[in-house]
């Protein structure tokens, strides 16, 4: 996935844009966090259509890590899922803020608000996306075998739980079935690196293959 080059003074992003009126921005009075994560970058979807466009349309996938739920309107607008899962842990792991990461407004952005942003912007359409507030491996675990056609694995981003992810998620998925990974960076010196390590080790561990 290459990355953007997007100025973090008024995010600007046409492919989220174009996906019509954004329901979530009437939390921003209430939710001033969310206001100014979102106004001042985020994640964005410009550089991702390129994996929007390799999942499968029409079938049952889940996010892992969801954050505001911008991804997710996407994926919705997309894929057309017949069912989506929309997992994250927010206040259970985090409290009442997200840490200071680089899309928190300085770890203002409210837990809450991203909650609330998310089931606003994927509401429709209605009985599509089921919201679960759960760490990713209790939820993997309560899950049917082979119940997921896809999944988009955007968690934790550490060594070990993103293979213990990756290890929870594969007697999950169907025959064929896809994990797509973002941040999966091959340059040693970047801070996402240990995603492609995990990713790399699975693969040899396992008769998952890597496109
Ligand atoms: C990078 S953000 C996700 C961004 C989102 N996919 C998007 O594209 O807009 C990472 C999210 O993963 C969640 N997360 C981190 N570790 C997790 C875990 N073990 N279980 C569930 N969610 C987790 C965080 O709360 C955070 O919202």
């Amino acid at each position: 996935m290459s990355e953007t080059k997007e100025t973090l003074s008024g995010y600007s992003d046409s492919a989220y844009e174009a996906l019509g009126a954004d329901p979530a921005r009437k939390l921003y009075l209430q939710y001033p966090g969310l206001k100014e994560a979102e106004e001042s970058g985020g994640p964005k979807i410009k550089s991702r259509l390129d994996i929007l466009s390799l999942i499968p349309r029409n079938k049952i996938g889940a996010e892992i890590g969801v954050f505001t739920g911008r991804f997710s309107r996407a994926l919705i607008n997309y894929t057309k899922p017949e069912r989506l899962y929309l997992v994250d842990a927010w206040h259970l792991l985090w409290g009442s803020h997200f840490p200071n990461w680089n899309s928190t407004a300085e770890g203002k952005l409210e837990t809450d608000a991203a909650i609330k942003a998310t089931r606003l912007r994927t509401a429709e359409p209605k009985d599509v996306a089921k919201i679960v507030i759960s760490e990713s491996l209790p939820w993997l675990e309560s899950l049917p075998p082979l119940h997921l056609d896809w999944v988009y694995l955007d968690s934790s981003h550490g060594y070990k739980k993103t293979k213990m992810e990756l290890a929870a998620i594969s007697p999950k998925m169907k025959i064929e079935g896809l994990i797509f990974l973002d941040d999966c960076r091959s340059d040693r010196s970047h801070r996402h690196h240990n995603v492609f390590r995990a990713v790399q080790e699975f693969s040899k561990e396992t008769e998952w293959e890597i496109f």
